[in-house]
């Protein structure tokens, strides 16, 4: 078990978690899937403190994906209240922690709701400035690409820009996730070694960690162990070993 006074200095800027495994934490356990998502918001708490605490500057967590649309009405149901209840709870440990959040995904098609409350809580943190928390709601990169690609063609449409001014920085611009750095860590529990749809183009160059944990009992010493095992990892960039010495 990993503590946090083994870590060294290179904390990532930003971390990107795939929280998986409710539904089989659950069923293990001989429970509904609600009770997993229930004792997953409970795991959302330590891994937000413990990145607070050790100086993650930007957590981004993948809550519903555009293809959780598809599941069951009623699960839908119990995420979106789970949502809004969280959000209700939890606006104390952002403001505690100096936490701002953010939001990124489709969020017009969150039910009313969800979506209010969802804009007080980021309006209320918003001068926030310890660590920026982003929400992955109604999140699928393939629909963020396609939204991006739009945009930057009616802007050549309408003469605002010239094809071949097109670059990475621009494409970066018309993402979501426009005021993030890119994902140094991508961690996903439960054992699936996928992406889901999640910041295809910002993991990149990200560190993969999977982990066998189910999402409800990641602890914040399993964490700290996927950030040791990071700082272990040598980050080429495409160079030689030799050359980043
Ligand atoms: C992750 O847990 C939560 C969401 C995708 C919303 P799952 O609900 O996917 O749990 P499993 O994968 O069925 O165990
Ligand atoms: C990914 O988990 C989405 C979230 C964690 C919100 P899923 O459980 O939906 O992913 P798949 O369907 O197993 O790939
Ligand atoms: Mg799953």
């Amino acid at each position: 078990m990993i503590d946090k006074e083994q870590l060294n200095s290179n904390i990532p800027q930003h971390v990107a978690i795939i929280m998986d495994g409710n539904g089989r934490w659950a069923k293990k356990k001989g429970l509904f899937r609600a009770i997993g998502h229930e004792n997953g918001t409970k795991a959302v708490r330590q891994a937000v403190e413990s990145c607070a605490d050790i100086g993650v500057k930007n957590l981004t967590l993948y809550a519903f994906s555009t293809e959780n649309w598809n599941r069951p009405k009623l699960e839908v149901e119990t995420l979106m209240k789970l949502l809004v209840s969280s959000l209700k709870k939890e606006i104390k440990t952002l403001q505690d922690n100096n936490i701002k959040l953010n939001a990124i995904g489709n969020l017009e098609t969150l039910p009313e709701k969800a979506r209010t409350e969802l804009l007080e809580v980021i309006h209320k943190t918003k001068e926030n400035s310890h660590m920026t928390l982003t929400l992955a709601l109604s999140y699928g990169s393939r629909e963020e690409l396609t939204k991006t690609i739009q945009e930057i063609s009616i802007k050549v449409k309408n003469g605002v820009i010239s094809p071949h001014l097109i670059n990475e920085t621009v494409i970066n611009e018309h993402l979501y996730t426009n005021d993030l750095p890119d994902v140094d860590l991508l961690i996903r529990t439960s054992g699936e070694q996928r992406i889901s749809n999640f910041l295809l183009w910002q993991i990149a160059y990200a560190e993969l960690y999977f982990t066998e944990v189910l999402w409800p009992d990641f602890k914040k010493e399993d964490l700290y162990e996927a950030i040791y095992n990071y700082q272990k990892r040598e980050r080429r960039f495409g160079k030689t070993s030799e050359q980043l010495s």
